[in-house]
């Protein structure tokens, strides 16, 4: 099938389908199939949002069996049974087992709304306006997600200013600089010149900003930051969430409790759009339909999500998971990076990054992405002039695909680079 109608009658908005000009048609677990029948390995997954890899087989049987029975599609927010039992199971499965008691709130199906909703909240709850985000984040584009999100090129476009946010550096940010002692010493300088933020919002794991993984201890202390100032902790767990980094949440591995957390994504199991905010109950001064929308009451992602939390208990996930994110660490370290000082290993769980940076060439990663394309495999290269290249398989990914995708990986790098990695132990 021609590109053609994409290319003539698309808007230039358009971004993936640059990087991976072919049509598809059909997708199962971890591969897309083009229409002419080529099969890719999809190490891009949505973005985020096919946690469980493509047409899942457990989810999609709930899905096909809701509708084949008339049930309720599209609730706006009423009461439905799809709704009850997604609430339900997560409580059940989820947040009653780590002790944590939040309320609810479903938003418009995208990522951006349930951060905008979380705005809100922050910024009604407090009565502050200025809200810390972090150089490097992501948080979506639309106006309010946008002034959290550092990326000049997306920034450059909005139309209007993109105030009452303050960006501090991340952890382990290039200038070394501290980040946690100047938010402090802001807090309590009353010559800062700095509002007192209403929230501080951050991805445990910056996706797009390079795959930057805050430590524990760093979490942790800028927890106890916020709590000491009454700031409220936003955890945007939209990309490295929903099991992604080994636990359903990110920040599990920091014993943290954040005040909101933003869930969207693979919230719903089958790349069904949903999104939804988690808040402690005494946040909740909403008053009724003050951020209302029509699509958030879509149910078949009720039935995903629902089916999602059962797949993930009857397969032991997360263990999976720290299984398969040992043997990509292993891998990326012993096959890929090797003694090679200009590369970076970064990751955690089924997320990972080889930064590229160090090399002269500003486009390596840009181009060993497009090669390993004409290869047939799917990966994005994500961070600071898009030099670090992004490993996103889905967290069932097949051991003999994960292999098959990081040997791309890793004899593509070294066409480029010249270099084979000295510490070889073939894994395949
Ligand atoms: C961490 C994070 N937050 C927010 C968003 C925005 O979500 P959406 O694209 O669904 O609006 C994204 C999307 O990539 C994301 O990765």
């Amino acid at each position: 099938m021609l590109t053609q109608v994409f290319e003539t009658m698309e808007s230039n908005v358009r971004s993936y389908s640059r990087s991976f000009p072919a049509v598809f048609r059909k997708a199962k677990g971890t591969l897309l199939y083009a229409d002419n029948g080529d099969a890719y390995i999809d190490f891009l997954m949505g973005a985020g949002a096919l946690n469980y890899g493509h047409n899942n087989d457990f989810i999609k049987a709930q899905l096909l069996e809701y509708m084949a029975e008339d049930y309720i599609m599209q609730g706006l927010d009423m009461f439905t049974v799809a709704k009850s039992e997604f609430i339900t199971t997560f409580n059940d499965l989820l947040l009653k087992p780590r002790g944590l008691n939040y309320k609810f709130q479903f938003c418009g199906p995208t990522g951006t709304n349930a951060i905008e909703a979380a705005l809100k909240l922050a910024r009604n709850y407090t009565r502050r306006s200025n809200v810390i985000s972090f150089m490097g984040g992501y948080h979506g584009l639309s106006q309010g997600s946008l002034a959290l999100t550092s990326n000049q090129y997306n920034r450059q476009v909005a139309g209007v200013g993109l105030h009452n946010v303050t960006f501090l550096p991340f952890e382990n940010n290039a200038a070394g600089f501290d980040s946690l002692a100047y938010f402090e010493m802001i807090l309590e300088d009353s010559h800062s010149g700095i509002e007192k933020p209403a929230a501080v919002i951050l991805e445990t794991v910056q996706a797009e900003g390079g795959i930057n993984v805050a430590s524990p201890e760093w979490l942790a202390a800028l927890k106890g930051i916020c709590e000491k100032h009454g700031i409220l902790f936003i955890a945007d767990d939209i990309q490295i969430g929903c099991g992604r980094s080994g636990n359903f949440f990110s920040f599990e591995r920091a014993g943290i409790v954040p005040d909101i957390v933003v869930l969207s994504k693979s919230l719903s199991g089958y790349g069904l759009p949903m999104a939804m905010l988690l808040f402690k109950p005494e946040l909740d001064i909403w008053q009724p339909g003050e951020h209302n929308g029509t699509f958030r009451g879509y149910q078949l992602a009720f039935i995903g999500g629902k089916a999602a939390l059962e797949f993930r208990e009857q397969t032991n996930l997360d263990a999976a998971v720290k299984e398969k994110s040992a043997y990509i660490n292993r891998f990326l370290h012993e096959e890929i990076k090797g003694d090679d000082e200009r590369i970076s290993i970064r990751g955690l769980g089924m997320m990972w990054g080889i930064d590229l940076s160090a090399y002269d060439d500003v486009l390596l990663a840009k181009k060993i992405a497009q090669d390993c394309f004409k290869k047939q495999l799917i990966v994005e290269c994500v961070g600071r002039h898009d030099r670090v290249i992004k490993l996103l398989p889905p967290l069932t990914v097949e051991q003999d695909v994960l292999d098959k995708a990081l040997t791309i990986v890793r004899d593509t790098i070294q066409q480029h680079t010249g270099k084979k990695a000295n510490l070889q132990t073939s894994v395949a």
